[in-house]
């Protein structure tokens, strides 16, 4: 049995009460789902900046009654302390999902990334240490690894951030860690590579690759590469992810530690090689479906050439092991790609 086997178990038979920030986006509706599937208590967070009714409602389809029941949602705005105080009373662990994503959403507009990113955070880090959750878990970034070349890319080694997105990320773990210096808040950040599956927002221009290029090629729309192509990533499948914080939030860990770790598999794929594999896993499953060749443009202002995880610090401290690679991801989520992003249904 892994740890996270373990802890599954352990969950499903002590119901705990977790809130999830930014619940009705990407990464926290899968929390969600996960959560409320193991019995657990949910107090959800969103202000609906990014995130979907569309995604709670898929999520109270794929529950119980009686599960759906153990869920609350506040519909609010962590840029206001009384809100993020108001969320955490009660509350066993956090998990902070709510910022604004997106390197090029950040480069326009840095003021509305920062609001979010930075005092949307800590506001969240006072109400969690006013509250004395167990644990402060959030989304940290592969981006905090900005200009520094090596690969695979390990927690202790960063460079200079690239975009007004990764130094907010930075910027968060530095809080953190100050947090957990001075008032003994625990906290356990989690540096996520670039993350993928059901829910994630195929639209608009700060969307992210995959769903976008599926959603291109179902409604026969031009498929863009930043670049050459060969820029490469570590792209994990969300129940990793989900997994990542479940561990970080229960692991048994030094009191007052502050700790960040990659949430990655460790694998590195080229965007061609990944376009390549999308049109294989479509076409086996949309008949007649004519795919289009990729339209090569400009690299994008602040993105990283290459990035890989090693994960090794995640299995030592939590038992973090991934269950998906990318191919395995993209398998178990194509399916709802097709039914979520066919012309007409996207979200
Ligand atoms: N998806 C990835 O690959 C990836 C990679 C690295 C880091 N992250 C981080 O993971 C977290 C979740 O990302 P996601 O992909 O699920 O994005 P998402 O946009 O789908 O979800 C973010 C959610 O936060 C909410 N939100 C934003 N600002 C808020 C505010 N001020 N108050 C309340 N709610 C607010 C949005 O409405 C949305 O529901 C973010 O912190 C993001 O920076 C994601």
């Amino acid at each position: 049995m892994t740890p996270f086997e373990r802890l599954e178990q352990e969950l499903a038979g002590t119901p705990r009460t977790w809130l999830v920030t930014g619940v009705a986006g990407f990464i926290g509706s899968n929390l969600l789902e996960a959560l409320l599937k193991l019995d657990q208590h949910v107090v959800g967070l969103d202000n609906f900046s990014t995130g979907h009714e569309a995604n709670l409602r898929e999520v109270q389809s794929l529950v119980t009654k009686a599960q759906w029941a153990r869920f609350e949602l506040i519909r609010g705005d962590i840029i206001d302390p009384e809100t993020c105080l108001a969320a955490c009373r009660g509350v066993d662990y956090v998990l902070h999902q709510a910022a604004l994503g997106s390197v090029p959403r950040s480069i326009e507009d840095p003021l509305a990334t920062h609001a979010s990113n930075n005092t949307g955070f800590l506001n969240m880090l006072v109400a969690a240490r006013d509250s004395r959750v167990k644990r402060f878990v959030y989304a940290a970034s592969s981006s905090t690894y900005g200009d520094h070349p090596g690969l695979p890319k390990v927690e202790e080694t960063i460079g200079r951030p690239l975009s007004p997105y990764a130094v907010t990320k930075y910027v968060n773990e530095l809080y953190a860690d100050v947090f957990a210096r001075t008032y003994g808040t625990a906290s356990v950040g989690l540096r996520y590579f670039n993350i993928f599956g059901p829910r994630q927002d195929p639209e608009g221009a700060y969307a992210a690759v995959i769903p976008k290029w599926i959603a291109a090629c179902l409604n026969r729309e031009p498929v863009h590469i930043n670049g050459d192509g060969e820029t490469s990533r570590d792209f994990c499948y969300v129940k990793n992810a989900v997994q990542a914080n479940l561990l970080a939030a229960t692991a048994e860990l030094e009191e007052s530690v502050s700790q960040v770790v990659n949430v990655a598999v460790g694998d590195r794929t080229s965007l061609n090689s990944l376009f390549g594999s999308i049109r294989e896993s479509l076409s086996v499953r949309v008949k007649d479906l004519v795919l289009p060749e990729p339209v090569y443009r400009d690299f994008r202002a602040g993105d990283v050439r290459h990035s890989q995880a090693d994960i090794s610090k995640a299995e030592r401290l939590l038992g973090y092991l991934p269950t998906h690679r990318i191919g395995q991801g993209l398998e178990e989520a194509m399916d709802w790609y097709v039914a979520a992003l066919r012309p007409g249904k996207a979200l």
